[in-house]
């Protein structure tokens, strides 16, 4: 459903993305990790056009993002890294306008507009104007304005950034059902769990450079099964083992307090972006 093959993306003198390569097969849910300024966002513009790119080749459903601008952008729903509701409209005006750029007409607008705020349990809120919501209500709306054109594929850039941990999760069973409902999804986070939780496939992205694809599991496994956490004079370090009774054992030689653990994908993002926890 995406695929890019060798992108290099400069800002002037600064390498943004540097050959970045891979595919995301029809229906998975693909999440996109990796440490501020990597490249996550830059990527996400590219694969719906709105940044240019110096070199290589993306394709969405087989197009060319260059050569069918148009017909990529109908297969495309976004949720960018940072809100761009119109605050002073209200809910269904945002929604109205989102679905006369697409080009629907008045009445697939109002069907399309009623089943969109019905998904994302919205309905009462249609006459709402937009700069009265919370938070978590405006993710809700972006992820509804998103979806009004039915796209093939869905982009979302950090969408559960700043939301509290009840209503993260809600927003997590929602892009579940968007992605149950035959929706491919590339999504970026720095919530590492979210990841861990949605993703069938995880890619790590360091200094505009691919990593790492594979399932959360996969790659946690290249790290060992079991952790030990020790607290010393260089702040939190982390060792990784096969076996508890190995990770007990190590534990039990340091001088230090420390804790054993399950490995996470954090440890895995960790490792693989060579940022130590300081
Ligand atoms: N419009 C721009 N002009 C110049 N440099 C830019 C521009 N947009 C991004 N960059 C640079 O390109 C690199 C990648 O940025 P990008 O926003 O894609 O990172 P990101 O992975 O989304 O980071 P974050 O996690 O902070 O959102 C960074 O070094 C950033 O400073
Ligand atoms: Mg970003």
């Amino acid at each position: 459903m995406i695929q890019l093959s060798n992108i290099h993306k400069s800002y002037g003198p600064k390498k943004a993305l540097d050959g970045l390569t891979f595919r995301v097969a029809p229906g998975e849910l693909f999440a996109f990790l990796g440490p501020n300024g990597a490249g996550k966002s830059t990527t996400i513009g590219l694969l719906t056009g709105l940044v240019a790119f110096n070199e290589g080749q993306a394709l969405i459903d087989g197009l060319d993002i260059l050569k069918e601008p148009i017909k990529v952008k109908r297969l495309c729903g976004l949720v960018t890294q940072y809100p761009n509701l119109d605050a002073e409209l209200t809910v269904g005006e945002n929604l109205d306008i989102h679905g006369r750029l697409f080009g629907l007409s008045a009445k697939e607008r109002r069907l399309r507009k009623a089943e969109c705020l019905d998904y994302v349990e919205l309905a009462d809120r249609e006459n709402s104007l937009v700069k009265s919501l919370s938070g978590g209500l405006k993710r809700r709306l972006m992820l509804a304005r998103a979806l009004i054109h039915r796209p093939k594929v869905l982009f979302l850039d950090e969408p559960t950034a700043g939301l509290d941990p009840a209503i993260r999760r809600r927003v997590w069973s929602l892009i579940k059902k968007i992605n149950q409902d035959k929706v491919t999804i590339f999504l970026t986070t720095h919530y590492i769990e979210e990841a861990e939780f949605l993703a069938s496939r995880v890619a790590f992205i360091n200094e505009g450079q691919l990593i790492a694809t594979e399932t959360p599991q996969a790659v946690m496994a290249t790290l060992g099964q079991w952790a030990v956490d020790v607290y010393g004079g260089e702040g939190l370090r982390s060792q990784y083992f096969e076996s508890r009774e190995a990770a007990t054992d190590f534990l039990k030689n340091q001088s230090q307090g420390g804790a054993v653990r399950r490995v996470n994908l954090e440890d895995a993002f960790l490792s693989l972006t060579g940022r130590k926890v300081e």
